[in-house]
C-alpha cells in the first residue's frame, strides 16, 4: 500500500527519496510526489503512474535541491487518481506555515474535522482525508510543529503513518504513526524514514521502529519521541537484519520468479535450528513459553486474506489431523464481524506475510480482547501483527517483494506444519512419528527444487491456452486450497478469470460453464482422494473441457486423461501443498508474461493492504 520515505541530513534529499520511492513500487500505487524544503521554499511535484513520471517532472520543474524533504506513493482510498490527490499535501495557503504533508493510512473522522475546518474558512483542493489532515496541522500550528503534529493526532480517529515539514522549521522532520507502518533509520547526522526498510537499508542497517501513537521530531543530529500527549517514550535503535541481495532482482526478469525460484533455500532458512530429528522434536523458541497454554487448548482459528488464507485452510487440516485440535480458519475480514464465539480454550492464529494487513490485524484484536491467545505466522520481523500477539513464529523466507506472494505462502504452509507437530508432539504424537515427518519437511526444499525444473515444460503448456478468459481450478482435501491459490495468482497477474473451488462442488453448478476447450486444472496428486479426483476429471472430459493435471511422479494412468500434466514429486499427502503449488505459480507466472502484464505491479493491487 502506499509508501512513505522522508530524510533529513546533510546530503541532497531528492535523488535519496526517489530512489526510496523506487524500493517501495512493489508495495502497489497509482502516483507519486515529493515535496523538498530548497532555501526555506518547499518545492513539489506530484505525477499520477510510476515513479519514473515523477522524475521526469522534476526534471522538468528544474533542480530540486535541499536535504529535507518527504516523498510519497499513493495507493487510491479517498478520492481517484489525480495529480491533486496525489501526496503531499499541505495545509492552508492563506495561513502562510507550509506545512507539507505524506500520508499512509485513513483518517476515519475525516469528515467531521473537514466540516470543522470549513467553518473555520480554509478551502481544501483534493478530495483526500490526508489534505484534512495538513490543514488541521496548520490551524493548531504555533511555531512549533512537533507540538502541532501532536495536538492535530489527539483530535485524530484512524491510522495513520505521517511526515511532515514545514518552510518555518527548515531543520525539522516530525514523523508519527498509529496503525501503519513507519520506521526511522539513523545514520550519521542523517536519519531516513520509510514505510519499511527496504528504502532504508542502502544507507544504515540501524532503525526503530515507531510505536502505535508516538512522534518523532528529527533534527539533522538529533531525535525525540514521545507520545502525542508529549510524555518522553524511549526508542530502541537496533540493527536491521538485511541482506541487500535480497530486494536486489539479480539476473532474473522479475521479482515474482525470483521468488518462485528462492523457495528451497527459503524454506530451508524456515526450518533451520528449529528440527530436532534425534528427539523427535520442534523447537519453536517464539511460542515455547506458551507450550502447555497450546496444547490444552480446545479450539484453534486461522484467520488471513488472500494467500495467506489459503494457508490457514491448509493450517486447519495439518492442526486437526497433527494437533489433533478441533481447527477452523476463516477470513480474517469476516471474523472480525460476525460477533465470533471466543470460548476458554480458544486460539487465534494470525497468518501474514507483511504483518500489516487491516483486517487480519484487527480480527487479531477482536479475538484478544475476548479472551483469546493471538498466534502470530508473520514474515515481517516486527510488523504490526507480531507485536500485537502473545507469540509467534516467523516465517524467516525473507523479503518478499512481488505482489503476488509465493514463497511466502510455503513458507505459511511450513510454518503451520511446525506449529500442528509442535502441539502434536505435547498430544498424541511419539517421538519416532514426529521424526518421520521432520525427515520428510527436511526433503520439501529438494523436492521444490524438482519441481521447478517444470518451468519451460509449464510455459509450452500455458502457450495452448493463453486466449483462454476462464479457467477452472479444481481440488480435493488439501489441493483444495492449493486450486485456491492456483487461480487467485492467475488472476491477479494475467487478469484471466479464474475460479478455484472443491472438485466435488462443480457438479453443484459451475459445471455449466464447462465447454469446449475450457481450461480446468486439477491438483491430483496420490492421495486418499485421488480417485475420486479421477471421476471428476471425466466429467470435465466428456463436457469437452482441456484438462491440465498436478499429478505425482510415476502415474502414468493419468496422463490418458489429461491434455498437460506437471509431474511433482511423491511427498506424503499432509506436505503436497508446498510441492503442487510451485507448478501454479510457474504458470501464473508465463501466463502474465505473454499476456504482457506487469508481473511484480498488477494493477489495483497493493502488496501490504493496510485499509479495510
Ligand atoms: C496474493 C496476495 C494477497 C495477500 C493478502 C494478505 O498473491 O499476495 O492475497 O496474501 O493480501 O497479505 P498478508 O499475507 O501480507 O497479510
Amino acid at each position: 500500500m502506499c509508501g512513505i520515505v522522508a530524510y533529513i541530513g546533510r546530503r541532497p534529499a531528492t535523488p535519496i527519496l526517489l530512489e526510496g520511492l523506487k524500493r517501495l513500487e512493489y508495495r502497489g500505487y497509482d502516483s507519486a510526489g515529493v515535496a523538498v524544503l530548497e532555501g526555506g521554499k518547499l518545492k513539489m511535484a506530484r505525477a499520477v503512474g510510476r515513479v519514473r513520471n515523477l522524475e521526469e517532472l522534476i526534471e522538468k520543474q528544474g533542480k530540486f535541491e535541499g536535504s529535507l524533504g518527504i516523498a510519497h506513493t499513493r495507493w487510491a482510498t479517498h478520492g481517484g487518481v489525480t495529480d491533486k490527490n496525489a501526496h503531499p499535501h499541505c495545509d492552508d495557503s492563506k495561513l502562510g506555515h507550509g506545512i507539507a504533508i505524506i500520508h499512509n493510512g485513513i483518517i476515519e473522522n475525516y469528515a467531521s474535522l473537514k466540516t470543522y475546518l470549513t467553518e473555520k474558512g480554509h478551502t481544501f483542493v483534493s478530495d483526500t482525508d490526508t489534505e484534512v489532515l495538513a490543514h488541521l496541522i496548520g490551524e493548531v500550528y504555533k511555531g512549533d510543529l512537533e507540538k502541532a503534529v501532536q495536538a492535530a493526532l489527539r483530535e485524530v480517529t484512524g491510522a495513520y503513518a505521517i511526515a511532515v515539514v514545514c518552510q518555518k522549521e527548515p531543520d525539522v522532520l516530525v514523523v508519527a504513526r498509529k496503525g501503519s507502518p513507519l520506521m526511522v533509520g539513523v545514520g550519521k547526522d542523517e536519519y531516513v524514514v520509510a514505510s519499511d526498510s527496504s528504502a532504508i537499508v542502502a544507507h544504515t542497517t540501524q532503525a526503530f521502529t515507531l510505536a502505535d501513537y508516538t512522534v518523532a521530531k528529527l533534527t539533522r543530529d538529533s531525535f525525540r519521541t514521545s507520545t502525542v500527549d508529549d510524555v518522553p517514550v524511549n526508542a530502541q535503535v537496533k540493527e536491521l537484519e538485511f541482506d541487500l541481495a535480497e530486494i536486489e532482482l539479480g539476473n532474473f526478469e522479475h521479482y515474482m520468479l525470483k521468488e518462485i525460484y528462492e523457495q528451497p533455500r527459503a524454506l530451508r532458512m524456515t526450518l533451520q535450528g528449529r528440527v530436532d530429528m534425534r528427539g523427535g522434536q520442534i523447537v519453536l523458541g517464539g511460542i515455547s513459553q506458551l507450550a502447555r497454554q497450546l496444547a490444552t487448548s480446545r479450539r484453534i482459528v486461522f484467520v488471513g486474506q488472500g494467500t495467506a488464507l489459503h494457508a490457514c485452510m491448509i493450517g486447519t487440516y495439518l492442526m486437526e489431523e497433527l494437533g489433533k485440535i478441533p481447527s477452523d480458519w476463516s477470513y480474517a475480514s469476516e471474523f472480525r464481524y460476525r460477533n465470533p464465539i471466543v470460548e476458554e480454550g480458544t486460539v487465534v492464529v494470525a497468518v501474514s506475510q507483511s504483518g500489516e494487513t487491516a483486517d487480519t490485524l484487527a480480527a487479531l484484536q477482536e479475538a484478544k480482547s475476548r479472551g483469546a491467545m493471538a498466534l502470530g505466522i508473520v514474515n515481517v520481523v516486527g510488523s504490526s501483527i507480531s507485536r500485537e500477539t502473545d507469540a509467534g513464529v516467523y516465517l524467516r523466507v525473507g523479503p518478499e517483494i512481488g505482489v503476488a506472494s509465493t514463497k511466502a505462502f510455503v513458507g505459511q504452509v511450513m510454518v503451520a506444519s511446525m506449529l500442528s507437530l509442535f502441539v502434536g508432539r505435547r498430544r498424541y504424537l511419539s517421538a519416532d512419528h514426529v521424526t518421520k515427518f521432520l525427515q520428510a519437511l527436511d526433503r520439501i526444499p529438494a523436492a521444490i527444487e524438482r519441481a521447478l525444473l517444470l518451468s519451460d515444460h509449464i510455459k509450452k503448456a500455458t502457450e495452448k491456452y493463453i486466449e483462454r478468459e476462464n479457467w477452472l481450478f479444481l481440488g480435493r482435501g488439501l489441493n483444495w486450497p492449493v486450486a485456491l491459490e492456483g487461480a487467485l495468482k492467475l488472476k491477479e497477474i494475467s487478469y484471466i478469470h479464474a475460479e478455484g473451488m472443491p472438485a466435488a462442488e462443480m457438479k453443484h453448478g459451475p459445471i455449466a460453464l464447462i465447454d469446449k476447450g475450457m481450461p480446468v486444472v486439477f491438483v491430483a496428486t496420490r492421495n486418499s482422494q485421488y480417485e475420486k479426483v479421477l471421476s471428476n476429471i471425466q466429467e470435465v472430459r466428456s463436457r469437452g473441457g482441456h484438462v491440465i493435471a498436478v499429478a505425482t511422479e510415476g502415474d502414468e494412468d493419468i496422463k490418458s486423461m489429461a491434455e498437460d500434466v506437471f509431474y511433482v514429486p511423491d511427498v506424503p499427502e499432509l506436505l503436497q501443498p508446498l510441492v503442487t503449488v510451485v507448478p501454479l505459480q510457474l504458470m501464473a507466472y508465463h501466463a502474465a508474461v505473454m499476456r504482457g502484464k506487469d508481473v511484480d505491479k498488477p494493477r489495483n493491487l497493493a502488496k501490504s493492504v493496510t485499509v479495510e
